[in-house]
């Protein structure tokens, strides 16, 4: 009787290795160990046997048969469990796979914007590296070496020489050093805009970052005037933050344009009432700007005799705090998904 027992044992096992589908094994277990199966069978029989037999038979049995559940539980999860088995058995009671989307990061949602509203008045969207020449960043744009001026821009440079000696490489500052690169590929008449992540060695604060992005502007053309700028920019105002938004502009000084001027909008939380956000000015600065100062579309190998125009550059994270409502510049960098899952 046991030499029967092990031979059920060995064919058992065997056939569950090669088993791969649950109805099969369904059916092997029923014939093995269910109600009537062989194994059951057997051991109803165990009853008949002498005491002696009934022991030593009896618990042999009995080890087999538990060695038996166990291998049918191995194969059964091995069949579930590996997704390679074909099987028609579908576990309903599981919960289901979550797939999560991503989603634009707010500043590629205002660039977007941006993007849109010149390309629909005809202006070119460009590229630009952000590893730059000294010549480009500064020099090109009317800023000399040994210039003042350069003090505006906290600048990284890289610890790399050119053959001349110098340290000649910089993290581009700002997106300007692309109207040089701009007028000398398309020369002159020109409207282009160039959004890109800018680089300055600055101590951060809520509205300060090391890395930020700004889009620059450019248009050149015969009579072209400071009033043509005022009315583009005021319209990008109006098209960022509503048609009620009133756009002024005040001097500033930036080596690359003259005049310089400074674009502000009305505050949009207090809608020009004076409040905390604008420091009770009702003015939120978003924009310089300024006709091209003559030197620079000289640099462009363009003749500022022929053509004029000007130039700006928005702070494309100063835009969206305002937009978005968003106190701290730096959030935009911190990849805290509590931040970013809000757009
Ligand atoms: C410039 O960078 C000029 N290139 C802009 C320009 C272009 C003027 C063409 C005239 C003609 P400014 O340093 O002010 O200017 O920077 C422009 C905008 O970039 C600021 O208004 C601000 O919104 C943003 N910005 C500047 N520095 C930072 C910073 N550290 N963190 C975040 N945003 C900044």
């Amino acid at each position: 009787m046991i030499d029967k027992i092990i031979k059920i044992k060995n064919e058992t096992i065997k056939k569950l290795e090669e088993i791969s589908d649950l109805n099969i094994w369904r059916e092997l277990e029923l014939k093995i160990m269910g109600r009537k199966g062989e194994l059951t069978m057997i051991l109803r029989n165990i009853q008949a046997l002498s005491e002696a037999d009934k022991k030593t038979i009896g618990q042999a049995a009995n080890e087999i048969k538990r060695e038996l559940e166990a291998k049918f539980q191995e194969a059964k999860i091995k069949i579930l469990g590996n997704g390679k088995a074909k099987s028609n058995f579908i576990d309903v009671t599981l919960p289901g796979q979550k797939f999560t989307s991503g989603h634009l990061h707010p500043i590629t949602l205002i660039q977007n914007e941006i993007e849109d509203f010149f390309t629909s008045l005809g202006f070119m969207v460009l590229d630009g590296p952000e590893l730059e020449s000294d010549y480009y960043n500064f020099e090109a744009l009317n800023i000399p070496k040994t210039h003042p001026a350069r003090d505006m821009q906290d600048t990284f440079y890289i610890d790399q020489k050119n053959k001349d000696g110098d340290f000649d490489m910089v993290m581009r500052t700002h997106t300007s050093p692309m109207q040089i690169r701009a007028m000398e590929k398309y020369g002159a008449p020109i409207k282009c805009i160039v959004p890109g992540r800018c680089f300055r060695s600055e101590a951060t604060d809520i509205r300060h970052e090391h890395t930020f992005y700004q889009v620059e502007g450019l248009m050149l053309d015969k009579d072209i005037s400071i009033s043509n700028m005022k009315a583009l920019l005021e319209e990008t105002a109006k098209f960022l933050f509503g048609q009620n938004t009133k756009f002024r502009m005040r001097p500033k000084f930036y080596p690359f344009v003259e005049p310089g001027m400074n674009g502000e909008v009305t505050c949009y939380m207090c809608q020009g009432e004076g409040c905390r956000l604008c420091k009770y000015s009702g003015w939120l600065e978003i924009v310089g700007a300024g006709m091209v100062h003559p030197n620079v579309i000289r640099a462009g190998g363009v003749d500022p005799e022929i053509y004029s125009g000007f130039a700006f550059g928005f702070g494309l994270n100063r835009l969206a705090q305002l937009k978005y409502g968003i106190e701290d510049v730096r959030l935009f960098n911190s990849g805290d998904m509590r931040f970013l899952e809000q757009f």
